[in-house]
């Protein structure tokens, strides 16, 4: 009975192990350290501007960001009129008074537009597949943003005998498509000239935008964070409390 027992605890041990073996989990994802890692992480703010620069300037040909409005980007360090003057950049449709459909500037409750029209037209312009929309994508893949930071480093040359499929790069991270993905290499060293002079090497451009898309997923990380920690200083003082309380109740008995 016993032999059956332990032969029914150590099939069932096995059972986990079999399932979780999808082929993402073949790859290995290096840790990254990151500003906003671990209970006390925090945004660095210049990080995050250089990650806007960069969705800007590289991602958003492709990628929509529709979760985030551009007055969320008062968090990044900029003033009510430099996100004023930002929101301005972009035009959106809209009806005049004769039902005409016009342009106008954006303001900054409007959201970041989508590069196209429709799905139809962002499939056409890719080669059939469909860029996602990147505002939750550090949340929405296992690995989190080490996943984002490795896949937009992580282009390199098939391995021996793969052959790469017309229109697909070969990712060394993308193991979820076999390690083809649609999307051709996008960063390379000094592809931005950064604002505040740091030097754009590829994997610095990387970094920064996967923190930034960090952000606009996780907007609240820090104040999550802060109210941890409050949360934690209270507990031990309490439990401190109530320690000497219960001795000090405690006392006439145990004498
Ligand atoms: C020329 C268009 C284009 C540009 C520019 C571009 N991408 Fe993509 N991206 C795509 C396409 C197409 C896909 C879908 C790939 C697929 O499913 O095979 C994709 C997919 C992705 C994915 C999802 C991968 C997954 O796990 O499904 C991420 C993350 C991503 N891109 C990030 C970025 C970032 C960050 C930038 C800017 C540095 C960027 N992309 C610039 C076209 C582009």
């Amino acid at each position: 009975m016993k032999k059956i027992l332990l032969a029914a605890t150590a099939a069932l041990a096995l059972v986990p192990m079999s399932f979780g073996a999808s082929a993402s989990e073949k790859v290995e994802f290096p840790k990254e350290k990151w500003s906003f890692s671990g209970n006390f992480g925090k945004f660095d703010r210049m990080q995050l501007q250089r990650g806007l620069q960069v969705y800007k300037e590289v991602c958003a040909s492709c990628h929509s960001l529709k979760y985030v409005a551009f007055r969320n980007l008062e968090a990044l360090g900029y003033s009510e009129d430099q996100v004023k003057a930002f929101a301005a950049e972009y035009e959106f449709p809209t009806l005049d008074d004769e039902g005409s459909e016009i342009k106008r500037k954006g303001l900054p409750s409007d959201h970041f537009p989508s590069p196209y029209p429709n799905e139809k037209f962002a499939r056409a312009s890719n080669n059939g597949a469909l860029p996602p929309d990147l505002s939750l994508m550090t949340k929405a893949r296992e690995h989190g943003p080490d996943y984002v930071f490795h896949l937009l480093t992580g282009y390199d040359e098939p391995p021996q005998g793969m052959t790469v499929m017309d229109g697909m790069h070969y990712n060394k991270y993308f193991a979820d498509g076999n390690f083809q993905i649609a999307m051709a290499k996008q960063i390379n060293d000094d592809q931005v000239t950064y604002a505040d002079g740091t030097k754009a090497t590829a994997d610095q451009i990387s970094r920064d935008i996967t923190a930034f898309l960090h952000w606009a997923a996780e907007p609240k990380l820090e104040v999550r964070n802060s109210t941890g920690l409050r949360v934690t200083i209270y507990m031990v003082i309490f439990t401190i409390l109530a320690y000497f309380l219960k001795r000090r109740i405690w006392a006439r008995l145990e004498k």
